[in-house]
């Protein structure tokens, strides 16, 4: 009888040390989480001079891509989804491609740090998703595949911009209409 008391006294004794330490883990991570959302993603020993002109650059092509995609989310059907398809193929040919390319040659190199790392890393992963989704528009066709395309890009340009706004304010705030 005395074994199984001490049998039981020690499991619970485990149990509530296990209680304790996930309840201590969890606190310490969250408190990162807090720590790491308040510092800044960028460097400051990152910063050139060259690169308040690129994040303008970067901001503008975005401001006008993400015209063009309000516009597709907003007008495509069954009729105006091939249409749609061939345009977002032509996006990536004409524009789309130059931007990721200088992006991850000129930018992303610049300001990676041990901190933003996983950050950037996630940008690139996206860029390749991006990439292999405009191929399979451009061979299915699926208008499903295009709305997602949309908010990938969208998702995609919005978490950029948090690295951006270290460097420069957006200059292209007011977004003008533009013609698809
Ligand atoms: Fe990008
Ligand atoms: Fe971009």
């Amino acid at each position: 009888m005395k074994n199984v008391s001490i049998i039981v006294l020690v499991i619970l004794v485990i149990i509530l040390s296990v209680v304790l330490y996930l309840k201590n883990k969890k606190q310490v991570e969250s408190t990162q989480y807090i720590r790491k959302s308040k510092k800044s993603r960028i460097n400051r020993k990152s910063y050139q001079p060259w690169m308040p002109n690129i994040c303008s650059k970067f901001y503008k092509d975005h401001h006008e891509v993400w015209g063009k995609l309000n516009v597709i989310e907003r007008d495509i059907c069954d009729e105006t989804k091939d249409m749609y398809c061939s345009k977002i193929v032509e996006m990536w040919d004409s524009e789309l491609s130059k931007h990721f390319k200088d992006e991850e040659i000129n930018f992303f190199p610049s300001i990676t740090d041990s901190d933003n790392k996983s950050f950037i890393n996630d940008l690139l992963i996206e860029h390749k998703k991006i990439l292999s989704l405009v191929k399979k528009i451009g061979t299915e066709r699926k208008k499903l595949d295009v709305l997602h395309f949309c908010s990938l890009m969208k998702y995609h340009i919005m978490k950029e911009e948090i690295l951006m706004t270290e460097i420069v304010p957006d200059t292209y705030k007011t977004r003008t209409p533009v013609k698809l």
